[in-house]
């Protein structure tokens, strides 16, 4: 996820694109950089940091008139942040340039193709690719840039919103988009472009927004063009009156960032999945892993460190790695660890989750066990942060910033992550048939559906739960198997923006103490989904129900059992008990979303929290 802008009229880009960058850094910020055109030359800028690095920088390194400018503020995926890989990006020959937010999946053997073909790079990214081959493909069919353009993103696989500038043709910008959010500003004799409404919002409230797989030539003084990219074939443009306002715009008009990323979940799997995981070919790539496979396969044991909601995915990735692979797994709060003198060897393999990558016991706990000769593989969400790089080796979460404190969108995406670790694993051990790996592989790719579907299904229910025990002081939240992890998380959910107290169980651990707290006052969330030990989870039900307490329980539609017993209950689909995970958090993080806002906490930034600790 990153922030574009573009400009084409008769204003002076320069501050529309620096303020319009200022405007997206919600998207990412890891680097910024901007280009202009003044009717001579190109200029470009760029800076490893925040826009205002940029500003700065750029007011110092090229003169800022021209009248057609684009902008880019980058979340990385490809490439750390720093100078070189951050955005425009030109061709070889300097004349064309390129600013990109999404992941090109083939970008590997585009890139190898080109260096065959004599191109040189200078960085590391995707994006580079893509501008590199647009040129190529101009320069074989002598192209002009829209055609090419076209020709190009019909060989790329993955996910783009792009502008795309030849200094040779001064008067358009082409851009196109598939999978990530492109909107055109329409004004008397100018056009805006930008990832959302929010650079643009100021000087026009009309607007077209792309939809996949379209692209469009903005021309100065000339109607909008919008063709689809496979067929050529125009499209007319619907230009829309925008209502909202910037901040709603910035929250893609949800109250709050944590209800967006809630939202969010089913794209950022898919961006997380995206280029690794290959069901039609069977096959589960990520080089992290492929490079280290030996290590996790000849491992006597895996330890997962963590803190928070990365620890309740560490213990999901136990379960499933344990059941599928069959490699023992320990899972420790990275505090714990870090000081209780474990007993590391070089025999172990250390995953270490944080969506950060920069939370200070989690490192600690990583330099130590370094130091004792393991070898540390990170799940982290941003590119190039601490963790990242003080790991051996890692996989990339593709979550995009997450700015609610309370985790959510990056819960998911790590649990994806760690599931096709899980997979691989499995597959190279041969502890899991072909059949039933394929099986996975195709149930994984229908997650994100089933995710939107989820929301679809629990948003207005949770709502009305959400009303009946907003005010309740304890709340207590069960779960057995995949789903103990999830009921740790959904009380950690709740307890972090509510502040109502409340406590993750093993549902059998009831009958050792816990079931002391129930009466008809304590409202017990239950997740039984329809798996395996489901009728052990309708015992406990009915335990608690013995002794009054409300039973709110999360159960796959259709189930009649427990629906009898329970005083309210959420449905979701069907899934493998694995990934079960992946879709019984939504309703326990709408839930407690709702509840916050109902006790008009502060849902984005809770009292005391901070989205970092990077403090011990
Ligand atoms: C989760 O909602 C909290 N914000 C917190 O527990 C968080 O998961 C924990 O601090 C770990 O952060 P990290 O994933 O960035 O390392
Ligand atoms: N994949 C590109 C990069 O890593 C763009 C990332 C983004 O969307 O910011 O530079």
């Amino acid at each position: 996820m990153c922030g574009i802008v573009g400009y084409i009229g008769y204003r002076e880009a320069y501050p529309i694109v620096i303020k319009g960058l200022k405007r997206l850094e919600y998207r990412g910020y890891d680097s910024a950089g901007i280009l202009l055109y003044d009717g001579k030359n190109l200029k470009v800028s760029k800076t490893k940091g925040k826009v205002i690095d940029l500003e700065e920088k750029s007011s110092n390194e090229i003169t800022t008139n021209g009248t057609i400018g684009m902008g880019h503020t980058r979340w990385a995926t490809h490439g750390i942040p720093n100078d070189a890989n951050s955005h425009p990006h030109l061709s070889n020959s300097g004349e064309l340039s390129i600013i990109h937010n999404g992941i090109i999946e083939n970008y590997g053997p585009l890139k190898e193709e080109l260096i065959n073909r004599g191109y040189t790079f200078s960085s590391d990214t995707d994006s580079e690719v893509l501008i590199n081959i647009i040129e190529d493909v101009q320069k074989k069919y002598k192209l002009k840039l829209g055609k090419a353009v076209q020709v190009a993103l019909n060989q790329v696989v993955g996910a783009y919103a792009i502008c795309v500038f030849d200094s040779k043709k001064p008067n358009e910008i082409i851009v196109a988009r598939l999978g990530s959010p492109l909107a055109i500003g329409v004004g008397e004799g100018e056009f805006f472009i930008a990832s959302d409404a929010s650079p643009f919002l100021e000087y026009t409230s009309n607007a077209i927004y792309l939809e996949d797989e379209e692209m469009a030539i903005v021309r100065l003084h000339k109607p909008l063009k919008i063709r689809k990219i496979k067929d050529d074939s125009l499209v007319a443009p619907y230009v829309q009156e925008l209502k909202m306002n910037l901040e709603q715009i910035e929250k893609g008009g949800f109250d709050h960032f944590m209800l967006k990323e809630i939202y969010e979940q089913a794209n950022v799997i898919k961006d997380t999945y995206r280029g690794r995981l290959h069901a039609d070919k069977g096959m589960i790539q990520m080089a992290g892993i492929e490079d280290n496979l030996d290590k996790f396969l000849y491992a006597e044991r895996i330890i997962i460190i963590a803190c928070g909601t990365s620890w309740h995915a560490g213990l999901v990735a136990e379960y499933i790695i344990e059941e599928y692979a069959r490699i023992p797994v320990e899972v420790e709060y990275a505090s714990e660890f870090r000081y209780r003198n474990p007993i590391i060897t070089n025999k172990d393999v250390i995953i270490a989750i944080s969506q950060s990558g920069e939370t200070a016991d989690t490192l600690a706990a990583i330099k130590l066990a370094k130091e004792n000769g393991a070898f540390v593989f990170g799940v982290c969400n941003v590119v190039g942060s601490s963790i990242s790089r003080e790991t051996h080796a890692g996989a990339y979460t593709h979550a995009g910033p997450e700015i609610g404190v309370a985790s959510t969108k990056a819960f998911t995406t790590q649990i994806t992550v760690l599931t096709m670790i899980a997979l691989r694993l499995a597959q190279a051990k041969g502890t899991m048939s072909a059949t039933d790996f394929q099986k996975n592989l195709q149930e994984l790719q229908l997650i994100p559906e089933k995710v939107q579907e989820t929301l679809a299904l629990t948003e207005v229910i949770a709502k009305e739960i959400a009303a009946i025990y907003k005010d309740v002081p304890n709340c207590l939240y069960l779960g057995r198997g995949y789903n103990f992890p999830v009921a740790l998380e959904g009380a950690l959910k709740l307890k972090e923006i509510s502040y109502i107290h409340a406590e993750g169980y093993p549902a059998a651990e009831m009958k050792h103490g816990p079931i002391a707290l129930i009466d008809e006052k304590m409202p017990v969330v239950v997740i039984a989904p329809k798996q395996a030990h489901y009728d052990k989870v309708v015992s406990n039900i009915q335990e608690i129900k013995s002794r009054s307490g409300k039973i709110i329980a999360i159960v796959t539609k259709g189930d009649t059992q427990v629906k009898e017993l329970a005083d309210h209950y959420i449905e979701i689909p069907e899934t493998l008990d694995a990934f079960s995970p992946l879709l019984t958090t939504i309703p326990l993080q709408l839930l407690s979303y709702h509840i916050a806002v109902m006790r008009d906490c502060n849902v984005d930034q809770p009292r005391n929290l901070a989205k970092s600790v990077t403090v011990e």
